[in-house]
């Protein structure tokens, strides 16, 4: 792969980065300005208020979302400057993400669910499957492995997208909301797991939220408001 700049110091930077929507006429200024830098093993909360481009932002930072200026790099990859096959091979090894809508298959089982991120890796059915149940067994669901989404509760449904996001295990996860449509009990069951993954297995996370409650979870919060940074 080309595209490496070894004077990138840190897992992640974004340099200048914006990105503007088309609407009919208009353009939307999603991300006007935003510039950080994010170190391996952080737990990071990106905060803003709706509308402020944290999801923008969070796609930009998973290559799902091609900035209209600027430059992300991951691990000193400049990962728009990959074509996008190259750039989709990369976000399967390197960054798992959690979507704001869970995003799982209902017709799959959990287990069917967790191991569908492992169909590039040349792995046997029998080794996917033990990879997916030690993930299963991570989260807690491993007695769970063979429901529908359906017979879930919405956090165990949470549960079973964060084992989707790490079962190729990436050193990135990002996290849309993760806690955007739980109690706030079962909230803080999730945010005590993906504490877990960052202080035990050194995973570098990168949540989204609105809520200033969940941010105490981190250990940095960037504040976002009408696509630029207050402070980090
Ligand atoms: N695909 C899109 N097309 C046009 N405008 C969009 C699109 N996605 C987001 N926007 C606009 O960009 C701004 C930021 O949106 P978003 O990143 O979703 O913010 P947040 O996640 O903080 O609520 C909003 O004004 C939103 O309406
Ligand atoms: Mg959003």
């Amino acid at each position: 792969m080309a595209a490496v700049n070894h004077e990138v110091e840190h897992l992640i930077e974004i340099r200048n980065i914006g990105k503007d929507y088309q609407s009919g006429d208009e353009m939307v200024p999603a991300i006007r300005q935003m510039d950080f830098a994010i170190d391996d093993g952080e737990f990071v909360t990106i905060m803003g208020h709706s509308g402020s481009g944290k999801s923008t932002l969070l796609s930009v930072l998973g290559g799902l979302n091609h900035p209209s200026r600027g430059k992300v790099f991951i691990d000193s990859l400049d990962l728009y400057d990959l074509s996008s096959e190259q750039r989709a091979d990369f976000r399967s090894e390197y960054i798992g993400i959690i979507f704001q809508s869970f995003q799982l298959i209902t017709y799959l089982t959990v287990l069917e669910n967790v191991i569908l991120p492992m169909a590039i890796t040349g792995l046997k059915r029998k080794e996917k499957e033990q990879m997916a149940m030690d993930v299963l067994l991570k989260v807690g669901l491993a007695s769970k492995a063979d429901r529908l989404p359906d017979q879930l509760s919405g956090g165990e449904q949470e549960r079973v997208a964060i084992a989707r996001a790490i079962v190729n295990q990436p050193p990135i996860l990002l996290a849309d909301e993760p806690t955007g449509n739980l109690d706030s009990e079962t909230a803080s069951e999730v945010m005590e797991l993906l504490t877990r993954l960052n202080r035990e297995e050194g995973l570098t996370i990168i949540m989204v939220t609105h809520n200033p409650e969940i941010s105490v979870y981190s250990n940095r919060t960037i504040r976002v408001q009408d696509g630029t940074c207050l402070e980090h």
